[in-house]
């Protein structure tokens, strides 16, 4: 997969605060995995019996609480906003984190690099809405990437999605059930899905939100 000329992204320039600076600075051999070549989700994290690549952590606020939570299972986190590499190795520190990797690159291209029949799950939380029917082609989840995220996904392996934006789940929806390699669908809001600043906003502007739950069959 290319670099899509169509990005799911906000170019927001990558002004950082300076802790967010410092820490990618003191911390990034252990928690940033620059210039990537191919790789198996395992090699990155030898004793762990599970690996969850997350696409698009934000700030890391839930990726970090996760992280956290499952402390024998390896977490990836791919994030094109390097701010939000820099949060997040801020939490991973104060957390103590000895089981998360960064990647600050578009996830198009990192998949690319990821073997296929690997991942054991990959989280996607919140992707941005792109709400005007105009922005709805900048749309991360779409058939393009549901074909990626099938083929990089072991058999058996989980594909965790949610949002608040409806119509976006109506879409995301019809995405994934039309990938024959994938059966499932809306499942419960998982119990160890921390509640983001993020997600409460848009519950308080009344969004409901979806979680969806597919697995490569
Ligand atoms: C709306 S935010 C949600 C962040 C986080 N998951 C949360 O729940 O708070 C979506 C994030 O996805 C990132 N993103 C969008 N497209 C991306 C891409 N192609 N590759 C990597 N990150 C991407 C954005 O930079 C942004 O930080």
């Amino acid at each position: 997969m290319e670099r899509p000329s169509i990005r799911s992204y906000q170019l927001r320039g990558a002004r950082m605060t300076k802790a967010q600076r410092q820490a990618i600075e003191d911390h990034a051999e252990q928690f940033l995995i620059e210039n990537p070549t191919s790789f198996h989700p395992h090699q990155l994290f030898p004793a762990m019996g599970e690996v969850v690549v997350e696409i698009g952590s934000g700030m890391g606020e839930a990726t970090a609480e996760i992280a956290n939570t499952f402390p024998e299972k390896g977490f990836l986190a791919i994030e094109v906003h390097r701010p939000g590499i820099g949060s997040l190795i801020l939490r991973a520190i104060a957390l103590e984190l000895g089981n998360l990797k960064m990647i600050n690159d578009d996830c198009h291209l990192i998949l690319n690099l990821i073997e296929d029949d690997s991942v054991d799950t990959f989280h996607i939380f919140f992707p941005d809405p792109w709400p005007k029917t105009k922005h709805k082609k900048r749309r991360l989840v779409n058939d393009d990437l549901s074909r990626v995220l099938s083929t990089k996904l072991r058999i058996g392996g989980e594909l965790r999605i949610a949002t608040d934006w409806q119509d976006y789940a109506v879409q995301i929806r019809r995405v994934l059930d039309s990938n024959s390699q994938f059966r499932g669908g809306i499942v419960e809001r998982p119990s160890w899905r921390p509640l983001t600043k993020f997600e409460s906003q848009g519950i308080d502007k009344r969004h409901l939100v979806t979680d969806f739950l597919y697995t490569k069959i």
